[in-house]
């Protein structure tokens, strides 16, 4: 997979040194989502106070993309309310079809952009967000 530079080591930095990775206390809701195609597999945990999300963490295994991307997302939905959340995985699949989306300063999510050129990949990328976006809905299915 060719991705240019920049963006290969914006994706290998996050991918060696992942930003929340970890586990939160057991109050906080628990995603398991795993990638059918490889089977490689993400926990993420989000503790949510009044519709925002507050702290997100998350364990796993996969490659470099799912990796780095589930550090990129977890950075970018802290403290954020669910519906700026949702708003932002939207913004990302419209980045994954090629759409040219920027998510200011939080510009390193970008670095992902190289992905929609590979069509198999997509999953890898997206695996962090689909995650999201199923803690998201059982919250609001709760309520
Ligand atoms: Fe499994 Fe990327 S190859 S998530």
């Amino acid at each position: 997979m060719e991705l240019n530079d920049l963006y290969r080591r914006v994706i290998m930095d996050h991918y060696k040194n992942p930003r929340n990775r970890g586990t939160l206390n057991e109050e906080s809701v628990t995603i398991n989502l795993n990638n059918p195609t490889c089977g490689d597999r993400i926990s993420l945990q989000i503790q949510v106070i009044d519709g925002k999300v507050v702290d997100a963490k998350f364990t796993g295994e996969g490659c470099s993309i799912s990796m780095s991307s589930a550090s990129m997302m977890t950075e970018a939905i802290k403290g954020q309310t669910f519906e700026a959340a949702i708003h932002m995985a939207e913004k990302f699949s419209a980045l994954m079809k090629g759409e040219p989306v920027e998510f200011e300063e939080l510009e390193d999510i970008e670095a992902l952009s190289g992905v929609n050129k590979f069509p198999a990949r997509i999953k890898c990328a997206t695996l962090a967000w689909n995650a999201l976006r199923k803690g998201i809905e059982s919250e609001n299915e709760k309520q």
